[in-house]
C-alpha cells in the first residue's frame, strides 16, 4: 500500500464507504493473524511523572492529582489476577520518572512477575509489555534481561512542528525515535503509536506517521484519539476552540487509522485502545472491526484508576479489574470475535522481520 492509497483511506467520508474500509481491514486480518484478540491487562503502577506533556493529565505541574506508586504487593496481586483470569499478558504502565530507582523498581516486578506466574498453560510465565518512558540503552537491557518482552513508546507525532507544539521545550522527538531503535536492538517487540486528532494535525500528517511505522519497522501500534483533559494547557486552549476536530470527525479519523495501518502492516498488533471508547460507548468494538487484534482490560486496582486520569472521561473509573473482564468479554463476543486466552499473542511481525535479517525463509508465530 503506496502513501496516495494510504491518503485515499484517512480521506474517506461516506458511511458506505466506512463499512467497505472495515471489511477491507477485518479480512486482511484474518488472512495474515486470524480474528482472535489478544489481551494485555493493564497495570498503571504509579502516576508518579517527571514529565511535563501538554495534553496529559498526570503532567508532572497537574495540581489535584493524588500521587501514588503501588506496592509491590499490590501490583503481584495483579498479575496474578490476570493470570488466573487467562489474559496471557500484561501491560506494566507508569508515568515517567527515568531514575535508576525506577529500572530497579520495574526489574524487581518483572523478575518476581515472570517467576510466580509459570504455570502449565504458561510455561514462560505472562508476556510483559513495558510502557514506562525513555531511558538509556543499559537500563532497557536491564529490562530486557529481567524477562520483559515488549516495551511501547509513543512519538505522539512524527511530525517535529506538531511534537514540539504538545511537549514542553527539552523533549525531543529524535531522543523518543533513537530509544525506539535500542529497543529494537536490545531485542524487544517494539510498539509506538501517535494521538490522533491533535490541533493542525492534517490527515498528510497522519499518513506520515504510517510512513514512519514502517520505516521503523515496528511490531506493535497503540494509537487514539487525542482527548482534551480540562486540568492541562492543550485542555484549556480545547475550550471553544475551533482548531480541534470534532468528537465524531476524530472517532473516526481514530478508526480510519487503525484500518490504514492493518492494510499497510498487515502483521502487526494493533490495540484498540480505551480512549476510543471515551468517545463513543462502543469505540473499542469499532476498533476490533476495523483491524484491530489487542485490548487491554484495565487490571489497576479500583482505588487508583481515578488519579490515573490521563484524559478527561476515560472510562471504567469505578469499575473493578472484575467488572472489567465480564463487560469486555461481552464487547468482543458482540462483534463475533473470540478471546485468545492464556497466549502470549506476539506479533508475527517481530518473528518475520527476525527471519528476513537473517536470511530465512519461514516466520513463525510464537503462540505462547
Ligand atoms: N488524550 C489522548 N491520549 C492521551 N495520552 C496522554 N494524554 C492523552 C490525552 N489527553 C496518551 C499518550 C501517552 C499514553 C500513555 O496516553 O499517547 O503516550
Amino acid at each position: 500500500m503506496n502513501r496516495k492509497e494510504i491518503l485515499e483511506i484517512l480521506n474517506i467520508h461516506r458511511p458506505d464507504e466506512m463499512q467497505d474500509l472495515s471489511r477491507r481491514a477485518s479480512s486482511q486480518l484474518k488472512d495474515t493473524l486470524g480474528t482472535r484478540v489478544y489481551y494485555r491487562g493493564l497495570i498503571e503502577y504509579s502516576n508518579c511523572c517527571s514529565r511535563d506533556c501538554l495534553y496529559c493529565g498526570i503532567r508532572r505541574s497537574a495540581t489535584g492529582v493524588q500521587r501514588y506508586t503501588l506496592s509491590r504487593e499490590e501490583i503481584l496481586n495483579a498479575a496474578d489476577f490476570a493470570a488466573e483470569k487467562g489474559y496471557g499478558s500484561l501491560t506494566l504502565q507508569s508515568g515517567e520518572s527515568g531514575t535508576p530507582a525506577a529500572v530497579d523498581f520495574a526489574r524487581d516486578i518483572v523478575g518476581m512477575i515472570k517467576e510466580r506466574t509459570r504455570s502449565v498453560y504458561l510455561p514462560d510465565g505472562l508476556g510483559i509489555t513495558l510502557c514506562i518512558g525513555e531511558f538509556d540503552k543499559s537500563s532497557y537491557r536491564r529490562l530486557f534481561e529481567a524477562g520483559a518482552h515488549r516495551y511501547l513508546l509513543r512519538i505522539e507525532s512524527s511530525n517535529p512542528d506538531i511534537f514540539h507544539r504538545i511537549h514542553p521545550p527539552g523533549d525531543s522527538l529524535k531522543r523518543r525515535i533513537s530509544c525506539l531503535r535500542n529497543l529494537k536492538k536490545i531485542g524487544f517487540q517494539t510498539g509506538t503509536g501517535v494521538m490522533i486528532g491533535l490541533p493542525g494535525q492534517s490527515t498528510e500528517d497522519l499518513a506520515d506517521d504510517i510512513e514512519f511505522f514502517r520505516r521503523e519497522n515496528v511490531d506493535m501500534i497503540g494509537m487514539g484519539p487525542f482527548i482534551p483533559h480540562n486540568g492541562t494547557p492543550m485542555g484549556s486552549e480545547f475550550q471553544g476552540s475551533r482548531s480541534f476536530p470534532a468528537t465524531g470527525e476524530r472517532l473516526h479519523l481514530s478508526l480510519k487509522m487503525i484500518a490504514a495501518v492493518r492494510l499497510a502492516m498487515p502483521d502487526v498488533n494493533i490495540a484498540s485502545t480505551t480512549a476510543l471508547q471515551t468517545l463513543h460507548a462502543l469505540g473499542r468494538e469499532m476498533g476490533l472491526k476495523f483491524g484491530a487484534n489487542v485490548l487491554m482490560p484495565v487490571i489497576t486496582p479500583g482505588e487508583y484508576r481515578k488519579q490515573y486520569q490521563l484524559y478527561d472521561g476515560k472510562p471504567c473509573m469505578d469499575d473493578s479489574p472484575e467488572d472489567c473482564a465480564g463487560c469486555l468479554a461481552g464487547r468482543v463476543g458482540s462483534t463475533g470475535r473470540e478471546i485468545a486466552f492464556n497466549q502470549w499473542g506476539d506479533p508475527l511481525h517481530f518473528f518475520t522481520r527476525n527471519q528476513s535479517k537473517k536470511g530465512g525463509a519461514h516466520g513463525y508465530f510464537r503462540q505462547s
